[in-house]
């Protein structure tokens, strides 16, 4: 999945996105020693990290995503350190104390084959017994097949609007959410631009990350349905796995 279509519109939909930060920040907090980010993306939660003083690198595939972080870190006055890779193949000279993988990154990860190339690859680049931090959305989703507008209209300070319009469909036998994104910018003239993207996602259960990661030489993980430790329960938005390397 490459993200560099994608990488204008994303932080114009997430970079308000707060939830995790600190969750994130107390976990790394909590290591001596690197931590590893896979997914990195505009750097969100990198910076974040770095500007508490966690020596932190993270992986992307995406040269656009990357090009955004670096801006984001030109204009926060922050030295990041982002290499371009794949979780399913990088190979770092380091060993972690930690990785992370925030906000939905292992959902690009689309067969069980590739699944267990990428977490048995995190499992080598970290310190015997290190954990490993991510979370995944709950499959739970709006009506499908839809053409819908999810309030997701921005305004940029030139005068443009622009208006994000989208269509879901699930293929329900792969586990893969297919996102189409309709994004409509329209000028202070009236003149309109509209792109389009697509995004697919695997999406998970629960029972099927934990055996994954038995498989890939992970301990059982720790789930919550929350970045504050409550349980995992029916109305949950989120899963949070906490695990660690085997030894
Ligand atoms: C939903 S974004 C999350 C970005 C960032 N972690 C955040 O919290 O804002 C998912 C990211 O995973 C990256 N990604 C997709 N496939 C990947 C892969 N095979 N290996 C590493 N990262 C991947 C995408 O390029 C994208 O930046």
């Amino acid at each position: 999945m490459n993200y560099d279509e994608f990488a204008d519109l994303y932080d114009h939909q997430y970079d308000v996105y707060r939830d995790d930060l600190h969750f994130y920040a107390r976990v790394a907090e909590k290591v001596s020693g690197p931590v590893l980010e896979i997914g990195a993306g505009t750097g969100r939660v990198t910076a974040f990290l770095a500007r508490r003083g966690v020596q932190v690198t993270g992986l992307e595939p995406s040269a656009r995503m990357m090009e955004r972080a670096q801006a984001r870190a030109q204009r926060d006055g922050l030295e990041l350190k982002i290499v371009q890779g794949d979780v399913r193949t990088f190979q770092l000279e380091k060993r972690f104390a930690l990785a992370i993988a925030p906000f939905n990154a292992l959902m690009h990860l689309y067969t069980p084959n590739e699944q267990l190339q990428a977490l048995e690859n995190v499992r080598a680049h970290l310190a015997p017994g290190a954990p490993f931090v991510f979370d995944l959305y709950v499959p739970r989703f709006g009506q499908m097949n839809t053409l819908r507008h999810e309030g997701e209209t921005f305004h940029a300070p030139d005068g443009t609007r622009t208006d994000v319009f989208l269509i879901q469909r699930h293929d329900e036998p792969r586990q893969h959410i297919t996102t189409e994104y309709f994004v409509d910018t329209t000028q202070p003239g009236g003149q309109l631009t509209r792109r389009h993207h697509t995004l697919t996602q695997r999406y998970y259960t629960r029972y099927e990350v934990e055996w994954l990661l038995r498989c890939a030489g992970f301990e059982s993980p720790r789930v919550t349905g929350s970045f504050q430790g409550g349980p995992l329960e029916a109305g949950s938005d989120v899963m949070v796995f906490e695990t660690r390397a085997r030894p």
